[in-house]
């Protein structure tokens, strides 16, 4: 199986994501409304036990680099044993385990997650001011995020070194005029902050007058900053990265509107419910959840290997 990973364009599927839950102590206004989304019954959900069990198999298949996503990944209760258990697939070839977040909780839990083994985080924060938080997230906890954000920091000075990149959804005439002051804060601090263009997603309220573009920030950024430079970023980023002269940290635009990025994608996802899916786009889905709960019955777990690999290879041909 050692090019089940590569995909007939050639791409080295070597990064998993895995969303540990579907829920969320915020609701941005551009993700979920008030009431939240529905919840699936906690059986379809996948247990620790598996999504360690899942974990284990895809880096043995080659995978190196695992994020956790959500809803939010910081509400499971376990996370912290779950995560050590990541953790220690380093030795099996996982190279990075990375964490995104909105950082209401992390700070709590930051330092059992280093220890775990945590290499990065992507942090949301889509404004600087707490009562635009409030109105874009529809819940308080500015002061919380931000004491996360400064106790990653904290830690890397203390010889952590954790990636540390904040994603910032720019909306027109919501939190548009903000952009010069997120940028602002790469001068003094190591950190990537990447602006996202809005995604008007069917069945948003908003419509795609709200999306502000890649080149319309770029305008903007360069009209202060104009030896703002592209550098190269890593090779299946989702971001375009740029640096301003002198700046410690750097700035990323992730153009899911406006350029796609689709040629260069190395990502795997499995859902909470235990769904891989090869696209954030596409429909095509295949449960790892039934097939590893039909096939462990006693079986080894190569048995159950196997049967996945197949189905993937099926997935894959699909999308
Ligand atoms: P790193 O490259 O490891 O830093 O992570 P990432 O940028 O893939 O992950 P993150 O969870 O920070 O997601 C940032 C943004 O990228 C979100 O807005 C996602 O919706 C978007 N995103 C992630 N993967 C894809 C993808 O395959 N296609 C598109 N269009 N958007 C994606
Ligand atoms: N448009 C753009 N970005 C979005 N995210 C969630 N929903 C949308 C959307 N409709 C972002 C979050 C987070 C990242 C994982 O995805 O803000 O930073
Ligand atoms: Fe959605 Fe993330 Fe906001 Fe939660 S923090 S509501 S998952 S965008």
């Amino acid at each position: 199986f050692s090019h089940f990973l590569t995909d007939t364009f050639d791409r080295q599927h070597d990064y998993l994501r895995i969303s540990l839950t579907e829920r969320c102590n915020l609701r941005c206004v551009y993700c979920m409304p008030e009431e939240g989304v529905p919840l699936s019954p906690q059986k379809e959900l996948l247990t620790t036990p598996e999504i360690i069990m899942l974990s284990s198999l895809f880096v043995s298949q080659g995978v190196t680099k695992i994020r956790l996503t959500g809803g939010e990944p910081t509400v499971r209760a376990d996370i912290l044993p779950l995560m050590r258990q990541i953790g220690a697939l380093r030795s099996q070839g996982l190279r990075e385990l990375c964490l995104t977040t909105n950082g209401l909780a992390l700070h709590r839990k930051l330092e059992g997650m280093v220890e775990a083994g945590l290499t990065g985080i992507n942090l949301s924060l889509d404004t600087l001011d707490p009562w635009q938080f409030q109105i874009m997230t529809r819940r308080k906890g500015f002061d919380a995020v931000m004491k996360s954000i400064d106790k990653v920091l904290e830690l890397n000075k203390h010889g952590a070194s954790i990636k540390l990149k904040i994603n910032s959804v720019v909306m027109r005439g919501i939190n548009d005029k903000e952009i010069m002051r997120f940028v602002e804060m790469t001068r003094e601090k190591d950190i990537e902050v990447r602006f996202i263009e809005y995604m008007p997603f069917d069945g948003n309220k908003w419509n795609k007058g709200k999306m502000f573009s890649y080149a319309e920030m770029l305008d903007l950024i360069k009209e202060e900053y104009p030896r703002l430079e592209r550098v190269k970023g890593h090779k299946n980023d989702t971001s375009k990265t740029y640096k301003i002269p002198g700046f410690a940290g750097s700035l990323g635009f992730i153009t899911s509107m406006t350029h796609n990025f689709c040629g260069t994608c190395n990502r795997l996802r499995i859902t909470s419910d235990g769904n891989l899916k090869v696209c954030l786009f596409g429909n095509a889905e295949v449960s790892l959840r039934d097939i590893i709960r039909q096939s462990n019955n006693g079986q080894p777990i190569d048995e159950s290997a196997f049967e996945i690999l197949k189905q993937l290879e099926i997935d894959r041909n699909r999308v």
